[in-house]
């Protein structure tokens, strides 16, 4: 029997323990290929829960989905990696979930593929962002200095000044959603920190 028809028929079949401790070799065996296949369509559950925020203005001038996708598009037309503009167009996915720690969501999303640095950024822009708006309540906008001397502080400032803060604009001229999807799917197609990766780099139940 080959890979692939062996794969195909543990499709076709459930594991059959009620506790984990009766489980056997076959049972995770079948949940593997069960696996493999649903986290192949990651992306595309992530979109659309991204698509969750169209039409959500939360009092700005755009909507929470245009203001991701704007800050994406900004992001892309200044040349930054895939990587960079995939956490652009993420980095506020967590609005609908996370109401008093939204960054925190994009990061648990991207935290299997995207650099440290580049995670630190999507973490700590909340704080970054606070730049542009916390002295109006009372609140010390310059926050972020705190983690000033942090490898990734620049990195984060440039997001925020650059990219994020200026895409709340109804006029600006976004690319469309569309457009992010391939490099979305070709950057959740390699995790490279999970707990499931073995020491030999391969994830497991896919081998
Ligand atoms: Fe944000
Ligand atoms: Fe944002």
């Amino acid at each position: 029997m080959t890979d692939v028809t062996e794969a195909s028929e543990l499709l076709t079949q459930s594991a059959t323990f009620g506790a984990m401790t009766e489980a056997t070799k076959l049972d995770w065996d079948i949940i593997a290929a069960h696996n493999k296949v649903f986290s192949a369509s990651l992306t595309d559950r992530v979109i659309d829960h991204l698509r969750l925020l169209d039409g959500d203005c939360g009092g700005f001038s755009v909507d929470r989905l245009e203001h991701s996708v704007q800050t994406a598009t900004r992001a892309a037309r200044a040349n930054k990696s895939d990587e960079y503009v995939v956490c652009a167009l993420l980095h506020d996915i967590g609005d609908t979930l996370g109401s008093y720690n939204h960054p925190d969501v994009a990061v648990a999303i991207l935290k299997p593929f995207v650099s440290e640095d580049h995670l630190w950024m999507v973490e700590k822009h909340g704080i970054f962002q606070g730049y542009n708006f916390f002295h109006h309540f009372g609140m010390d906008r310059n926050m972020r200095d705190d983690f000033s001397g942090h490898q990734a502080y620049d990195l984060t400032v440039e997001f925020c000044q650059e990219y994020d803060q200026p895409a709340f604009d109804p006029t600006y001229q976004s690319m469309q959603l569309e457009e992010f999807l391939p490099a979305v799917q070709d950057l959740f197609k390699s995790p490279k920190n999970s707990i499931y990766l073995k020491s030999d780099g391969v994830m497991m139940g896919e081998n």
